[in-house]
């Protein structure tokens, strides 16, 4: 599926509240500090993201560069893409998940860094594998907006998000307190081509956890490219 709209701000998209700060974001970092184990316990089976990585590293040469967006523990997306023989960047806002991932995938280079205070640009592609949906709508914008200047003309990026109707919104995740944003699939798809995108095509997957506190949920796998490109070509 390849389609491509006019970019028209949609404020249903964005409450237009202020962007949070630097600090605000930060204070999500803690709570995955603590979660790397079960984070990678419950969610260890994710055949969708692992078909994803794939997805991309067909269509990059050896040697090109990718973002990993809060990267996690590095593994599936950082190993896979590594393992195909691509440089990763990795970013992460929790440092013990930089040090899982620095562990798992030592040809990577991750850093401690917040995805709006990205300076780094010229990548071939970017992954945002369940990062995005840490930030409030507005900083889904702003950092969507970071990617596109990161990303190559025609580079790629992929993320996944789960499918619900919440802007910052606490809920508990991993016997955890954190908040989380989400969309419906027709408006993650609209974000994302306001943001420069041109949708390629939209996976939808239901899944359950592989442990009782984690909740069965519908994720969405957006896959993009960044305009302008030739829309003929894959
Ligand atoms: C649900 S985990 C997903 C990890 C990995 N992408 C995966 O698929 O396994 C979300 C990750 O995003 C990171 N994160 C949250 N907010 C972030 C931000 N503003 N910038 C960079 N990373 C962030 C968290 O620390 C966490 O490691």
């Amino acid at each position: 599926m390849v389609h491509m709209v006019e970019r028209q701000p949609d404020p249903s998209l964005d409450p237009g509240r202020a962007p949070t700060t630097a600090r605000q974001r930060a204070s999500q970092a803690p709570v995955f500090d603590q979660l790397v184990q079960r984070y990678e316990t419950a969610y260890r089976d994710r055949p969708e993201q692992v078909r994803a990585g794939m997805w991309l590293a067909e269509r990059l040469d050896s040697g090109a560069r990718v973002l990993d967006v809060g990267c996690g523990t590095g593994v599936p997306t950082a190993r896979q893409l590594v393992d195909a023989g691509i440089q990763v960047v990795g970013i992460d806002i929790s440092p013990a998940m930089v040090s899982a991932a620095s562990a798992a995938v030592p040809e990577a280079i991750i850093h401690n860094c917040d995805v709006l205070d990205l300076t780094e640009s010229g990548f071939d592609g970017a992954v945002a594998f369940f990062s995005l949906l840490m930030l409030p709508r507005t900083d889904i914008l702003r950092a969507l907006s970071v990617l596109h200047k990161a990303i190559q003309p025609g580079g790629y990026l992929l993320i996944s998000m789960v499918e619900a109707d919440l802007d910052d919104t606490p809920v508990k995740f991993l016997d955890t307190d954190v908040r989380v944003s989400g969309y419906q699939r027709d408006a993650l798809c609209r974000v994302v081509e306001q943001a420069g995108f041109a949708i390629l095509d939209m996976r939808v997957v239901d899944n359950t956890p592989a442990i009782a506190q984690a909740e069965p949920e519908t994720q969405l796998y957006v896959y993009s490219r960044c305009s302008p490109y030739d829309g003929d070509s894959q």
